[in-house]
Parts: C-alpha cells; sequence; structure tokens
C-alpha cells in the first residue's frame, strides 16, 4: 500500500476548515500566546491538536508565544515532578516540530516574574463566585480528588495575565479552555471599563481537528499512558498500536459512535495523510484490524521520522535547549514589564512620570 505523506503543516487545510479559514491575511500580524503544562512528553494528540497549528501559525507571519506553564503543574498535584528534563524534552519536542526560536517566543512562567505581578489587579476583576462557575477548574478540582486549592481556584487568572501581559490577540486551545480564555476577556473588558483601554480583548482559535482518542478508546491523556509519545521508537509505536483496542469486524469502516476505536486508528491516519477517514477505511477494505494498525504504524512512523530525528538530536544539547528557554524568557519579560508598566500608568501608580 502506498501512503502519501503530507507536509505536516497542510493537515489544518484538511481537516481544520476553523483554522484554515484563519489563515487569510487578516491572522497575518496577530500575537498568538499559548501554552502547555510541562506535566511528561507530547503525544500524537498534541502533535494534531496544537503543534502542528502553530507552526502554521508561525509560518503565516503570526507572533507566536508558547508559554511553557510550570506554575500550573502543582494547581492538582502535590509535586512539580521531573521539571527541569519535562522542560527541555517539551522545547525540543517544540523545535523539532519546527518552531523557530527566532521567529517565536518559548518561556517559563517561573523566569517571567513580571507576569506575576499582573495579576493582583487581575484578581481584583473577578468574583469568587466566577471563579468558581469555571467548569474546567471544576473538573480539574473532581479529577483531582483534592480540595481545591487557591491556586486551582485561581490560575484562569494568571492564565489571562499570560494571554494579556503577553499582549496575546489570538489564543488557540482546545475546547476545555475556552472558558479560560473567556475570563481573560473579561477582565480585558473590566480593566478597560475601569482605567482606560489599553488592552485588546483576545478570541478563541478553536482547533476543529477532531481529537485523537488513546489507544485504549478513553481520553488520551499522558497519566491514563495511553498515549503514542512524539519521541516513541518505531518498534516502540508499532508495539502500541498492535495494542490498541479494536474488534473482530474484517470489513473496516469510519463509525465513530458504534466502532470508536477502529475510527480513531482511521482519524490519525487521514489526519496525517490529509485524506477524509471514510477513504482510508475503504483502502483497508477487509484487511480488518490487522491492515489497519499495519498501515496506522506505517504512517505514524513515516510522519514523525523527521520530527523524532531532530528530536533526538536538539536533546543531545542541553546547552541550547536551555539558551532558547532564556532568550525567549528574557523577550517575554521585556513584553510582561511594558505591559506592567501601562498598567501602573493606568491605575495611577506611575509615581515618578513627572
Ligand atoms: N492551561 C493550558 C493547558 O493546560 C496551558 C496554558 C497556560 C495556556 N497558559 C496559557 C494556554 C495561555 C493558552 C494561553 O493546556
Amino acid at each position: 500500500m502506498t501512503i502519501a505523506i503530507q507536509d505536516p503543516t497542510a493537515v489544518l487545510d484538511q481537516s481544520s476548515s476553523a483554522i484554515s479559514a484563519s489563515q487569510t491575511a487578516a491572522d497575518t500580524g496577530r500575537r498568538i500566546v499559548t501554552g502547555d503544562r510541562p506535566t511528561g512528553p507530547l503525544h500524537i494528540g498534541h502533535y494534531l491538536g496544537t503543534l502542528v497549528n502553530r507552526v502554521r501559525l508561525q509560518e503565516t507571519g503570526c507572533a507566536v508565544t508558547i508559554v511553557i506553564a510550570d506554575y500550573q503543574v502543582i494547581t492538582d498535584r502535590d509535586g512539580t515532578g521531573p521539571l527541569r528534563d519535562r522542560v527541555r524534552t517539551l522545547i525540543a519536542e517544540y523545535l523539532a516540530a519546527g518552531i523557530e526560536p527566532d521567529r517565536s517566543v518559548i518561556f517559563a512562567h517561573s523566569l517571567v516574574p513580571a507576569l506575576n505581578q499582573l495579576m493582583l489587579p487581575f484578581l481584583s476583576l473577578v468574583s469568587d463566585a466566577e471563579l468558581n462557575r469555571n467548569p474546567t477548574v471544576k473538573a480539574e478540582a473532581l479529577a483531582s480528588r483534592r480540595s481545591m486549592s487557591a491556586l486551582l481556584l485561581t490560575y484562569p487568572v494568571h492564565q489571562a495575565a499570560d494571554i494579556l501581559g503577553q499582549r496575546g490577540t489570538l489564543v488557540p486551545v482546545g475546547k476545555d479552555q475556552l472558558p479560560h480564555v473567556e475570563l481573560t476577556r473579561l477582565i480585558a473588558r473590566r480593566f478597560n471599563d475601569r482605567y482606560g483601554t489599553i488592552f485588546e480583548e483576545p478570541e478563541a482559535l478553536l482547533s476543529t481537528t477532531p481529537a485523537v482518542q488513546g489507544i485504549d478508546g478513553a481520553k488520551m491523556s499522558k497519566t491514563r499512558g495511553n498515549t503514542i509519545p512524539l519521541g516513541a521508537g518505531e518498534d516502540e509505536t508499532a508495539a502500541i498500536i498492535r495494542s490498541a483496542r479494536s474488534d473482530g469486524l474484517r470489513r473496516i469502516t469510519f463509525d465513530p459512535i458504534a466502532r470508536p476505536q477502529v475510527a480513531n486508528l482511521l482519524t490519525i491516519v487521514a489526519a496525517l495523510t490529509g485524506d477524509d477517514p471514510h477513504q482510508v477505511a475503504d483502502r483497508v477494505g477487509d484487511g480488518g484490524a490487522v491492515a489497519l494498525k499495519t498501515l496506522a504504524t506505517e504512517v505514524i512512523n513515516e510522519s514523525l521520522r523527521e520530527l523524532r530525528r531532530r528530536r533526538a538530536e536538539l536533546l543531545t544539547d542541553v546547552g541550547y535547549l536551555d539558551g532558547v528557554l532564556l532568550d525567549g524568557s528574557a523577550r517575554a519579560t521585556a513584553t510582561a514589564l511594558g505591559t506592567l508598566e501601562e498598567v501602573r500608568r493606568a491605575m495611577g501608580m506611575d509615581y515618578f512620570s513627572g
């Protein structure tokens, strides 16, 4: 079977009308702010859902800022984990996927203290009832099986400081992050109303790439161990896919409701090749789960080969990765300090200016 592997950045044109619709001149020059929690290595769900999208936005000339949200790691867990390695791996994965550190900014919360200072006035603009209503925060509190920490309750305000501090106008996120973008808009609006307009209300950019499920059919997540990590070797990838749940029907069809696991593998293949999942199903035909898994393994390994090679190479150069983080954090600090100065001026805290 021949497989046409796409330019990874072209994936969006095929599978995401919202994103490709946004690839117009109007979006060029927008300021993108997005981020990840460094809780483990990235997997194919991140790749298809967000990484490819970020690279595409970078290619269209948008200023892309990626927040490594290290302070969000402790919103719902008791420790930070092996952060240094995780942060380096994350940076290697961004760069291997095509983020260019000269054009885009990668920074870590903990390296940009100016960002935290924005949180104080922002906290004054929201009520505890509004924070308690946030459905994503509620779900996270429930899943953590802990009582809600004050950081878990307020991190969406900190996230608003990420976005507004970096002057973000477009925030590419998954659905779960929409309440946070809404809150960010609310904070911008209320700040502008009280102190004079300095913030633009950012918009969310929802990826419409179909969500990739875990290989066990549940939500793909690092903690469930049901992912296909970007850094997995080719044999490891084959083993993971071999162990994926499927059904015994020989004829492969794309039916997300009745055959979710089969549909999931078809979705991954379709997203990587730019085909329609029904077409992929037709190509596999009567080959059953075995043929589908063979195809999925080939397509994934082929699509990620170059990324994996660069990832491995980058991980041998820790000094370079650290330099990217330091440089990105310095640039993010400069932007955040500029915002902070405007905020202080608007609030009458510019004590020494005349
Ligand atoms: N909360 C986001 C997540 O868990 C990560 C994040 C942190 C973020 N800061 C951000 C996303 C700013 C968008 C913009 O995925």
